[in-house]
Formats: C-alpha cells, structure tokens, sequence
C-alpha cells in the first residue's frame, strides 16, 4: 500500500468516526472507565481487610489509610500510579473520592449503622452507598451503579435497568461476548441524553461463600445458587448531557 492510500483510509475512519460517534464521547469514556476502576480499587479494600467487614469501628482503618489502599489497588489494576486528570475527568475522580471519603468516613465512626443485619460492612454494601453518595455529590449529573442479573438479584434497590438488562442478557451472556469487555452507548436515561457504560464482573472463589450453594439460593430473590466463574455482576455509569 502507498502511503497515501494509508492516509487517505485514516482520513476516512476518522471521517467516519466522527459521523458515528459525538465528539464528547471519548472524555465520557474516559471518565466512566476511571470511575469504574476506582470503585472496583475502593471496594477491594474491603475484601482485603476483613476485619473492616466485620466490624467496621473497631478495624483501625481511617478514611486516609483507606484512600491509601485503594490507590495501591488502583496502581496494581491499571499499573501506573494513581493521578489526577484533568478537566472533567480529575473533576468526576474528585467526586467519587469525595463519596468515598464521606462513606467510609461516617461508618468507621458509627455514624452511619445501616449494613447488613450481622452488622457487616460488605464490599457491596459499600459499593451501594459509595454510588448513592456519588450521585449526590455530583448534583446528579453522573450516576454510578453496582447491578447484576437478575437470577442474582439480592437487593432490589441494586435490579438492573431496561437497559443495564437488555446488556447483560444481549451482550455479556452471549457465547463469544469477550470476557471482561464493557459496552458503552449514547442513549436516553431518565428521559435525558446519556453516555452509558456497563462493565461486567463474575463470581470468583472469595465470592461463592455467600452467592453460591445453599446461601446463594437463601440471598437471591429468585432462589437459584450462583456459579463460580459465571457473571455475578456489573458496575453501571451514565454521565447525562
Ligand atoms: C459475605 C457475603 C458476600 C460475599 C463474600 C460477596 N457478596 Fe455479593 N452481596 C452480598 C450481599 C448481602 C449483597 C446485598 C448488599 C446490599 O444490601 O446492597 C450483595 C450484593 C452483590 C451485588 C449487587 C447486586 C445485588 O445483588 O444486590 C453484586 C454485583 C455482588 N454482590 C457480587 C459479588 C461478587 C462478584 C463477589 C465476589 C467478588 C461477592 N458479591 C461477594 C453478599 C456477599
């Protein structure tokens, strides 16, 4: 190939690419992408100290020690150091941080007693609040959301949308989806223009405790186990416009 046949079908992807996708796009993905990566680095703490779970006043863990964690999680998972962007995506960073702080913060402290009936402070259970609080401190302009199947369903207020749905059953469970790939859209949320991403998680080992044999079927509404390796979940971000 000439040269100038490259460049000219590098002008015609790019042409094309513009006339699909709408200039905002990338920096939405970005953000979406650094959102999901440090809710994923941030509920890891969790799993990685126990004691945190099991009784959360008392593990000797702080908001900073916390912070802390999870940017070594988020430098073990992207494999570069944990930095601010700029512009919109340092500012959506800012804010989930934020979120993350305020969480952790009021339930080390006591302040905030509302986890599971063992009084347990679970990965998910953070994940719910950390999103929750995220959409607030983001004025609702983004929404963060740890969802799954519904098969899995524990708590409702987690049930996936027509859309998260439609993903998971058309997308991340079909044969020849690839595994860990998440799917991104411009489409309508809540009546408003959206950019949505969904990243798909499964069920590992440390999971199946609690989501698989006899105390997956007591957790999940609809009754049914969860299996090792299966999809056991997916983290949801829409950035409105
Ligand atoms: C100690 C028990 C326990 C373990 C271990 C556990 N989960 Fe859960 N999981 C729960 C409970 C309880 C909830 C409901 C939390 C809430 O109130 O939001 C939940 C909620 C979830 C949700 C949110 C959707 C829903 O069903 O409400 C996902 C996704 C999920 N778990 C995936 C996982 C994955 C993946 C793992 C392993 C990496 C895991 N869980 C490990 C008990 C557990």
């Amino acid at each position: 190939m000439t040269n100038k046949f490259v460049s000219f079908l590098i002008l015609i992807g790019f042409v094309m690419g513009l006339g699909i996708t709408p200039a905002w796009s990338g920096e939405d993905e970005a953000i979406a992408n650094e959102l999901t990566t440090l809710l994923k680095s941030s509920r890891a703490v969790l799993v990685q100290n126990k004691p945190l779970i099991k009784n959360p006043q008392k593990a000797g863990i702080d908001v900073n020690k916390f912070l802390a964690i999870t940017y070594s999680n988020y430098e073990k998972a992207t494999g570069k150091k944990f930095k601010k962007g700029s512009g919109n995506v340092g500012k959506a960073q800012d804010q989930l941080i934020e979120a993350i702080k305020q969480v952790v913060g009021e339930v080390v402290s006591g302040k905030d007693t509302a986890l599971d009936p063992q009084g347990r402070f679970l990965p998910a259970i953070f994940a719910r609040k950390a999103a929750a609080k995220f959409g607030q401190v983001s004025g609702g302009h983004m929404t963060l959301k740890l969802t799954t199947r519904d098969e899995y369903l524990v708590n409702a207020s987690n049930k996936a949308d027509a859309w998260e749905k439609g993903v998971i059953n058309g997308k991340f469970l079909k044969q020849g989806w690839k595994k860990g790939k998440s799917f991104s859209q411009v489409t309508k949320h809540n009546g408003k223009k959206a950019f949505r991403l969904i990243s798909p998680e499964y069920y590992k080992k440390g999971c199946m405790g609690c989501h698989g044999g006899k105390n997956g079927a007591k957790i999940h509404a609809s009754k049914m186990p969860g299996l090792e390796g299966q999809l056991g979940g997916a983290i949801s971000v829409s950035i409105y416009k």
